[in-house]
């Protein structure tokens, strides 16, 4: 078995930086290993026009450490009041990189999101001619629908006939949890998925069997084991629809240790080391640069990155926590300590 692996330098197409003082403190996390990152809009208040994008990036460009070499790409959060003029021209500037749908409701800060789908036809329609990729959360806001079906539920009753009715729109269903998802991507033209570190790693017993785990509870929250295993075939198949999007998502372990606690899986220390020890454990390490690289960015269609990064098969502890000025946020445990590490 080999012992070192070099790949193309890897994007992370789904990513939550924050701002602030969180910002200063995480996008460092992301920097250290990946050369770009799609980075989600929903801050409070959420990045809803070009000219805030355009702030933010100028926010996170100034929090990374001198010398770094990452490009943060922006999304816009998509509202019932979006002005396609604006989407348009945001893109066409090269300020945005694709546009994110959060069904209002559906998760951390997306109050402001889309209620009804036809009052979002005219921008969509836009995109759909200009090529802009539409990134879409997933799941069902009905309180009707049990939380573990509300993706499938969602891509029966939303997304499909979203879809069809738009079929030039491309799309991307973001962080999938469900074979249901897989099925849906490999039957249909126009999408793609991304699947995060921790859906390949956890089920929905590793939150709940033998004591609650908060830090394991993340929207999608992760389904039943057989879903996983529909998600790490997906990831390992070599399928270019499918790559990585981490949605590493910090909150402070107070936001997350309460009684209602926050969902959200702090990946980007560790996403790489954990991703080459399931591609290993899967007989799949040659298939991870496809998966973490170059599918990505294929469906971007963006260059793939110049520079590499190395894998070594070494035993790799994780740091439990990161500081900042918000208190400690606790760095995904897999488990397991990888038997792969990034090379320094
Ligand atoms: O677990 C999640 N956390 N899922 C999301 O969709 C949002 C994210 C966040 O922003 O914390
Ligand atoms: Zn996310």
């Amino acid at each position: 078995m080999t012992d070192r692996l070099t790949i193309t330098r890897p994007d992370d197409w789904h990513l939550h930086l924050r701002d602030g003082a969180m910002l200063a403190n995480v996008a460092p996390e992301t920097a250290r290993h990946f050369a770009r990152a799609l980075v989600m809009p929903n801050l409070v208040p959420p990045v809803v026009t070009g000219a805030q994008a355009s702030a933010y990036r100028d926010r996170i460009l100034a929090a990374l450490p001198a010398g770094h070499d990452f490009t943060p790409l922006m999304t816009l959060y998509l509202t019932e009041a979006t002005d396609p003029a604006d989407v348009v021209a945001a893109h066409d500037t090269g300020i945005i990189t694709a546009v994110k749908l959060y069904p209002a409701g559906a998760t951390t800060n997306s109050a402001s999101g889309v209620r009804d789908m036809d009052r979002i036809r005219p921008v969509l329609e836009a995109m759909a001619q200009q090529g802009i990729p539409l990134c879409v959360h997933g799941e069902v806001t009905d309180p009707s629908v049990d939380i573990f079906d509300r993706e499938a539920v969602f891509i029966e009753t939303i997304f499909d006939p979203l879809r069809r009715a738009i079929p030039g729109l491309r799309v991307v269903l973001e962080h999938v949890t469900t074979s249901d998802g897989i099925d849906y991507v490999r039957a249909n033209d126009n999408i793609a998925a991304t699947i995060t570190t921790h859906h390949l790693v956890i089920n929905r017993n590793h939150i709940l069997a033998g004591g609650i785990r908060p830090h394991y509870y993340c929207l999608p929250v992760a389904k039943r084991e057989t879903h996983r295993q529909a998600l790490l075939d997906a990831a390992t198949s070599g399928d270019s629809r499918f790559f990585l999007g981490t949605d590493s998502a910090p909150h402070p372990d107070k936001a997350k240790l309460a009684p209602c606690g926050c969902a959200g899986c702090f990946t980007a220390s560790n996403s790489m080391a954990i991703l080459a020890h399931m591609f290993a454990q899967a007989d799949a390490l040659e298939r991870l640069e496809g998966f973490a690289s170059l599918h990505g960015a294929a469906f971007y269609g963006v260059e793939k990155n110049s520079g590499t990064l190395t894998l070594v098969r070494e035993p790799y502890e994780a740091p439990r926590q990161i500081d900042t000025p918000e208190g400690p946020v606790t760095v995904f445990d897999p488990g397991f300590t990888p038997d792969w590490r990034v090379a320094e």
